[in-house]
C-alpha cells in the first residue's frame, strides 16, 4: 500500500519539479547575478525550515505546495503538522523533501549548461 503510494508520489514531485518551478529558482538566481541585491525574497530568507527550495522566489513556495497537495490528491496535512508547517514530524514530508532535492540537483546541473550558452550571447560591456 505505501509503497505504491510513494511511486506516485515520486512521479508527481518530478514532474512538478520539472515543470515552473525550477525555471523560476533559476530567474531568481539569474537576477542575482546580475549585481543587485534588490529582488524578490526567496523562500529561505521568508521560511523557518527550507532546506531544498532554497532559491525559488518566497511568493512560489505556497502555490508549489499547492500543486504538490493537487498533484497527490491530498491535503496539506498529509505531509504538514498544522499549523506548523516548518516541523519535519511527518514521514512524508521528509521523503519529499528528499526526491524534491534530488530532481532540483539534477535541475540545476542542466540550468548550468543552459546559463553557460547563454554567456556567450551577452553583449559585450
Ligand atoms: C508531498 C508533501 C507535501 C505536501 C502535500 C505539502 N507540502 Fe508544504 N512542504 C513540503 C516539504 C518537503 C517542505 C520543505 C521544502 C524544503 O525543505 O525545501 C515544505 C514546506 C512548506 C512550507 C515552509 C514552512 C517553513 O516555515 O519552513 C510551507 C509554508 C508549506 N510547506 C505549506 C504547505 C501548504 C499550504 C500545503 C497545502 C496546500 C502544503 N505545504 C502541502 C512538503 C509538502
Amino acid at each position: 500500500m505505501m509503497g505504491r503510494n510513494w511511486v506516485l508520489v515520486s512521479g508527481a514531485v518530478a514532474v512538478f519539479i520539472i515543470s515552473g518551478i525550477v525555471v523560476n529558482g533559476a530567474r531568481a538566481r539569474g537576477g542575482a547575478t546580475q549585481g543587485t541585491t534588490v529582488g524578490p525574497k526567496t523562500a529561505v530568507q521568508q521560511f523557518k525550515n527550507i532546506q531544498v527550495l532554497k532559491d525559488i522566489p518566497a511568493d512560489q513556495l505556497i502555490p508549489a505546495m499547492q500543486f504538490i497537495s493537487a498533484s497527490l490528491g491530498v491535503e496539506c496535512e498529509f505531509c504538514h503538522v498544522e499549523g506548523a508547517f516548518e516541523k519535519d514530524d511527518k514521514k512524508p514530508k521528509q521523503t519529499a523533501r528528499v526526491m524534491v532535492g534530488m530532481m532540483f540537483t539534477i535541475n540545476q546541473d542542466n540550468f548550468r549548461r543552459a546559463a553557460r550558452s547563454d554567456v556567450l550571447f551577452l553583449p559585450p560591456g
